[in-house]
């Protein structure tokens, strides 16, 4: 008995259709893949429906047909600057002193998310950081403890209506059922990320072409999160204006001969591309490329930084930054980021499904997508350990058996 998994990655530069199949132990195989050229998206947001459907649509057939397996259902990435985050608590009674359930978390989630929310903005998610049970303040799982109140520290991930509808539009014309939207950078997160990241405390950047989605780890969950209006896309403008060529011809040389470490490149050194008002091919000093793109790295890594700073968690992210998304693969990029962020950074590719087709951190979202569907139709509503209260009893009672 196996079943089907599919993650779509709608992006502002690529869209990325996944479908696996995931068997009886939980590994997930990659049956197809689909990429296509984004069209109709802006800054993560989708901005014309009927070219961004068409576009959605063929990236799916493609993974349909590599597969020969429909795509019914799918977990959908949503991003843009569009997201928010706002804490909230809920309580609730657990009357006469038994066992917190699964259920009472629930209700208690369900009880956060009763905030005054604009009537223009829907809740994407509803994520537990922390619950106090009774007095007892910052526990992880309560499911199983005895008592008489449950509260739970909650963050209630929002997005404009009107993006969120679009989106889900133009996924459902093409008869796919939602099988939940999920914040981009949760999902990568889940690609990229090691556990003991996420326990440490972590900040994800996730550069795309279009956004850069930022999302702070602690304590295994995500703590905090925040999308910016700045990527791939603004480094090839650059380029574009700076040396006075198309945004294609920009965009190649970038992806080619870029480096944000102008000192990396020889002073002499020339790559060839055809600009505007010139006739063939011109010489471009590959320094002076680089110089534009590091002008505008930094900028975007001192956004980050801004960023993290500015969640208060700066001084508890020990296991530094993580970077992926498109972007992450320019040359020189960790280093130029160590030396700006002051912080340990490493570039995370998504590892684990789909072999080496996708370990590119372009890919960190759409696998990202199915790993973290998995957890959750692995998992109830919350991260419950593989382990029974019951199981971990026994298997603690076998320990002591053992000759120590
Ligand atoms: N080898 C490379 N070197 C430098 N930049 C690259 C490279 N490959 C891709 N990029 C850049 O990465 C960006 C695209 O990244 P990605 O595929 O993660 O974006 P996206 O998911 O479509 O967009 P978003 O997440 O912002 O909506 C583009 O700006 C592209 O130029
Ligand atoms: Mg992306």
């Amino acid at each position: 008995m196996t079943e089907l998994i599919a993650g779509l990655d709608i992006g502002t530069t690529k869209i990325c259709a996944v479908i696996g199949e995931v068997d009886e132990e939980d590994q997930v195989y990659i049956l197809g893949v689909g990429e296509v050229p984004s069209r109709g998206m802006r800054r993560g947001v989708v901005v014309n429906v009927a070219e961004a459907t068409a576009a959605i649509g063929e990236a799916v057939e493609e993974a349909e047909r590599e597969a020969q397996m429909p795509m019914q259902s799918a977990y959908v990435g949503i991003s843009g600057a569009h997201i928010a985050a706002t804490p909230s608590r809920g309580v609730v009674a657990i009357g006469r002193g038994r066992s917190i359930t699964v259920d009472d978390v629930e209700r208690a989630l369900e009880a956060a998310r009763a905030i005054a929310i604009p009537h223009n903005r829907e809740i994407i998610h509803t994520l537990a950081r922390s619950f106090t049970v009774d007095e007892q303040e910052g526990v992880r799982d309560p499911i199983g403890m005895v008592a008489y109140r449950l509260e739970v520290d909650a963050q209630i991930i929002t997005g404009a209506s009107s993006a969120v509808q679009n989106l889900i539009r133009c996924v459902q014309a093409h008869g796919i059922a939602i099988d939940d939207l999920v914040l981009q950078p949760l999902a990568s997160g889940t690609a990229v990320l090691t556990n003991a990241e996420r326990e440490m405390g972590v900040a994800l950047a996730d550069i795309g072409g279009g956004t850069t989605d930022i999302a702070i780890f602690l304590e295994g969950t995500l703590w905090h999160t925040v999308v910016l209006d700045v990527g791939g896309n603004h480094m090839t403008q650059d380029v574009a204006v700076g040396l006075r060529a198309p945004f294609e011809t920009a965009e190649e040389l970038k992806k080619r001969y870029g480096h944000v470490l102008p000192e990396r490149v020889a002073a002499d050194e020339e790559v060839t591309a055809s600009l505007f008002g010139e006739n063939g091919a011109q010489s471009v000093s590959r320094r002076f490329l680089s110089q534009i793109l590091q002008a505008r790295v930094e900028e975007i890594l001192e956004l980050i930084l801004r960023e993290v700073k500015r969640s208060g968690y700066d001084g508890l992210l020990p296991a530094g930054v993580v970077l992926t998304g498109g972007v992450a693969q320019t040359a020189g990029l960790r280093d130029l980021s160590r030396d700006v962020l002051q912080l340990p950074v490493r570039i995370g590719l998504p590892n684990g499904l789909g072999g080496a087709q996708l370990a590119n951190p372009a890919y960190a979202t759409a696998v990202g997508l199915i790993q973290w569907g998995l957890q959750q139709r692995r998992s109830r509503p919350l991260r419950r350990t593989a382990t029974s209260p019951l199981l971990e009893r026994i298997i603690a009672w076998l320990r002591t058996l053992l000759p120590g």
